[in-house]
């Protein structure tokens, strides 16, 4: 039977018409949630991204400013601009968009966000929160991925979850994530012998590898949870996840598009984020929440 598809767009949809309603109450308490974004430099797909998350704000009824800097920026002046927002009663979030150019230190960037405002949720702090299971800004594909499932029905507790990449922002966080919920976790990546041997195995199986067609139908479990954030483009041009969709959808269980699947949800969980900041400023809202 063919796998149910994961309508990224139509959650993403439904989670911001809530986000909505709670920003109009925020602005009936003269609170309107505020987000800082950095942008260096003329990474087009960056700028596609910043463009969209602006987007996103505006439909919100939220505040955004963009603060854009050539690529030869001087880290100093980046830290100092960062230190000034972290001192802004309007912006509520902080958001630097990497990747940054190489003269500037990355960790020393996100350390210098206010972890209050790191609604990307990398800061250190932020990520021992998560690891220990304490209220924390939680980045936002990861927790994209868990809010489709929860949306879906899916339990993970006790599910075999393998995670495909390791990196800071999706890899790693979206592994922890699910150690949270009680699924057993295998993360594989470039050096793991027999890929296939352990995607056969997954309950759920994440893909965040950034080849098109890397995982073809041989590598899922027959009614397999295929999460897939990959966003590639294909031989001809069209944009596409690592998952050989139509030949996966065929044996999965549940299965993410590209485009409309996890996609959507990493602006919305910042828009969520954003709000969680601006809520966080308001000890009236937090008695009642
Ligand atoms: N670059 C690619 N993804 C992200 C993201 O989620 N946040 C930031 N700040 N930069 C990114």
């Amino acid at each position: 039977m063919a796998a149910q598809i994961i309508n990224g767009k139509e959650i993403s949809k439904k989670i911001r018409s809530e986000i909505a309603k709670e920003v109009d109450e925020l602005k009936k308490l003269n609170v309107i949630p505020g987000l800082a974004v950095i942008l260096v430099g003329n990474n087009q797909a960056s700028r596609t991204y910043v463009k969209s998350k602006q987007k996103a704000c505006q439909e919100l009824g939220m505040h955004s400013l963009l603060f854009e800097y050539p690529e030869t920026i001087e880290e100093s002046e980046l830290l100092n601009k960062i230190e000034e927002l972290n001192h802004d009663d309007t912006i509520h979030g902080i958001l630097v968009q990497l990747p940054l150019p190489e003269h500037i230190n990355e960790v020393k960037v996100i350390e210098a966000i206010s972890p209050d405002k790191d609604v990307d949720g990398f800061h250190p702090i932020n990520i021992g929160r998560m690891m220990t299971g304490q209220d924390a800004f939680l980045p936002c594909t990861p927790y994209g991925i868990m809010v489709l499932l929860k949306e879906m029905g899916i339990d993970a507790a006790g599910k075999n979850v393998v995670v495909i990449g390791r990196s800071n922002i999706v890899g790693k966080p979206s592994g922890q994530l699910f150690l949270n919920e009680n699924a057993t976790v295998t993360y594989c990546h470039s050096k793991t012998k027999d890929l296939k041997a352990h995607t056969k195995k997954a309950d759920i199986l994440v893909s965040a590898v950034g080849k098109a067609n890397f995982i073809t139908a041989d590598f899922i479990k027959e009614g397999a949870v295929v999460i897939d954030v990959g966003i590639n483009r294909n031989e001809d041009g069209k944009l596409c996840g690592d998952v050989a969709f139509e030949e996966a959808k065929e044996i999965a269980g549940y299965i993410t598009p590209v485009p409309g699947g996890v996609g959507p949800m990493t602006i919305t969980m910042l828009m969520y984020n954003t709000l969680k900041a601006a809520k966080k400023f308001q000890p009236a809202l937090q008695k009642t929440k």
